[in-house]
């Protein structure tokens, strides 16, 4: 029983290598303009995507490689182990634009009331 849960999860692992190399953003997703209270963010997703070192679950981090990742609002705000919306996607995007930072590289707008709107815009 054990060993064919095994095999089993080996060969979920290969079909998801496969997979994972084929993913790709959907000619509608290039550019996400993501609605929320704060005003709308612009979200350059298929340039970030093709960033030195980045892969779609830099992310996407439960996405196993098959179909398409979903959004992460399909677990976080939604889902009681996900910490909520906000919380996660500001600490990806943060986290990374304050390593660059860090590394003197080019970087997205870091953490701190004063950036909120060059992310946040209102029309
Ligand atoms: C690096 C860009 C960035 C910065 C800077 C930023 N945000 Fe966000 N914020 C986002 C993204 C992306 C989302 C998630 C949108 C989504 O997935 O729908 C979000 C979501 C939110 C939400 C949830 C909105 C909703 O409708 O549920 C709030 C509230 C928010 N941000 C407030 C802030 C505040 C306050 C600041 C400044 C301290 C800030 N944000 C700075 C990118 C940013
Ligand atoms: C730098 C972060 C980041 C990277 C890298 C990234 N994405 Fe995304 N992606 C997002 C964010 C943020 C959203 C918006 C999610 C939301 O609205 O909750 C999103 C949304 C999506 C959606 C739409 C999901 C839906 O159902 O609305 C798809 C499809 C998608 N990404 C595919 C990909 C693929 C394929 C890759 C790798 C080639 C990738 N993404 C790389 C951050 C990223
Ligand atoms: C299938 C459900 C699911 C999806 C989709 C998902 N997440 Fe998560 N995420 C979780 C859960 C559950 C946790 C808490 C447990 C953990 O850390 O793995 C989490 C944790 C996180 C954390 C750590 C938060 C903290 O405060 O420590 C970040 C950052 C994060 N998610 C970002 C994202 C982003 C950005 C997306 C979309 C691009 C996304 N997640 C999509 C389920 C999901
Ligand atoms: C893995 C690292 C990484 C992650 C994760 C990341 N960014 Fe960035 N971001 C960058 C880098 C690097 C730049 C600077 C690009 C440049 O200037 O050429 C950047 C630039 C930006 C800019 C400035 C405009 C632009 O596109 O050049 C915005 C806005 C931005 N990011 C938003 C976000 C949002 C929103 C998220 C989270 C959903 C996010 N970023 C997640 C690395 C990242």
């Amino acid at each position: 029983m054990a060993r064919r849960i095994l095999i089993a999860a080996l060969a979920a692992a290969i079909v998801g290598a496969f997979a994972l190399a084929a993913a790709q953003i959907p000619e509608d997703k290039q550019v996400l303009k993501l609605e929320t209270k704060m005003g709308t963010v612009t979200f350059e997703h298929a340039k970030h995507a093709g960033f030195e070192g980045v892969e779609c679950q830099t992310c996407h981090h439960t996405f196993k490689g098959e179909g398409l990742p979903q959004a992460c609002g399909e677990c976080h705000g939604k889902k009681d182990d996900a910490p909520k919306l906000q919380k996660a996607v500001h600490a990806r995007c943060w986290g990374c634009h304050q390593e660059k930072a860090d590394a003197g590289a080019k970087h997205g707008p870091l953490k701190g009331a004063k950036n909120c709107k060059k992310c946040h815009v209102k029309g």
